[in-house]
């Protein structure tokens, strides 16, 4: 039996309401405007309430997705959450949105830090094309702000909350024209959350000692970054068969404007072909390339047949990489 092509039917995004600007930073830590909008060209980013869970906006922004793809719940055959942040250890927040969906089928959760999204999308695409289902929910979801240190200014100055969510199903024309996926776990201790599982369970000493919180050497990741991120694109673009010039719109990760300025380079993209919105969100890890995808299609820059190159990094470490044609 041949594979299908697959591509997205349906997209939605959801950020909770509260903004959280670098001047309400600079009352929390020492840190300014100027820095961090130099250094990583974010200016906000939204917060979500203390009830609030991934599950509970992965909810909302699966509701567009799959009105956008004109399904009802019980259409849906697999969830796939890609996230840091579940709701809990389990059970998977694949299973509480289906719950909370009211659909019926198996999900799990996914693992890949910033990668997240990408590494979702390459797995609900295999079972669309190898014809196990046709209508896959994939969700990058984050509420990053529970595991923030807002005590540490050169961490919590970056990461926002926010999810994404699109349904994979099979399309005549166009879809996903390649995958690269990696991973090197020999850089994990560069961006970690330390304790609370298996290797260090939480205890009093973890929790004074903030080990619940993220961790991470940012001029390393940043270096890696850097590298990573124009090289998977490239990847990605060579193995679709194309050139870098026949890309219409480069959606990267939005971790930090410098190192998505240095991917274009890398690609010879000039400016106005990079989609970038994390001046509004910051870094919201599993979400943020959906969340810009999403945005890039409501600005009307993505036209059928525009060829889109995504592409994400992050801890594990890991990276990843598609082409899709709309
Ligand atoms: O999603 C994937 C995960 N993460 C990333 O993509 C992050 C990758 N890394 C980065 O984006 C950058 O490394 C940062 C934005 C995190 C930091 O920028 P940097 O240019 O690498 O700064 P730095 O860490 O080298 O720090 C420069 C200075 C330091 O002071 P000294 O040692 O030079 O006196 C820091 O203490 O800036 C200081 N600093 C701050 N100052 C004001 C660090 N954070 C802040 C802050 N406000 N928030």
């Amino acid at each position: 039996m041949s594979a299908r092509m697959v591509g997205i039917k349906g997209i939605g995004s959801y950020v909770p309401p509260k903004i959280l600007t670098n001047a309400d930073l600079e009352k929390i830590v020492d840190t300014s405007d100027e820095w961090v909008f130099t250094r990583t060209g974010i200016r906000e980013r939204h917060i979500a309430d203390p009830d609030v869970a991934t599950s509970d906006i992965s909810f909302e922004a699966a509701k567009i997705a799959l009105a956008s793809a004109h399904l009802a719940p019980e259409d849906i055959e697999l969830i796939i959450v890609a996230t840091v942040t579940p709701d809990m250890f389990f059970p998977a927040t694949a299973c509480i949105l289906q719950d909370k969906l009211g659909a019926k089928c198996p999900g799990f959760d996914l693992s890949a830090g910033c990668s997240g999204f990408i590494y979702a999308l390459s797995v609900g695409a295999q079972f669309v094309a190898n014809r196990t289902y046709d209508n896959v929910l994939v969700v990058g979801a984050e509420v990053l702000s529970k595991i923030t240190d807002w005590q540490d200014r050169s961490t919590c100055v970056l990461f926002g909350d926010g999810a994404s969510a699109v349904v994979l199903g099979p399309v005549e024309r166009g879809g996903f024209k390649s995958f690269v996926l990696g991973a090197d776990g020999s850089g994990g201790k560069l961006l970690e959350i330390p304790a609370g599982g298996s290797r260090l369970p939480a205890s009093c000493e973890t929790v004074s000692q903030r080990l619940h919180y993220i961790k991470m050497n940012g001029r390393e990741v940043f270096k890696f970054a850097v590298k990573i991120m124009g090289e998977t694109a490239l990847e990605a673009i060579e193995k679709a068969g194309l050139h870098p010039s026949d890309i219409d719109l480069f959606i990267p990760h939005q971790a930090n404007i410098r190192i998505i300025e240095s991917a274009a380079e890398r690609l010879n993209l000039p400016m106005d072909k990079v989609f970038i919105n994390l001046d509004r969100y910051g870094n919201t890890s599993s979400a943020s390339v959906g969340i810009a995808l999403n945005e890039a299609l409501l600005l009307g820059k993505i036209k059928e047949g525009s060829k889109i190159v995504m592409v994400g990094f992050g801890a594990g470490l890991t990276w990843g990489a598609c082409v899709l044609e709309w």
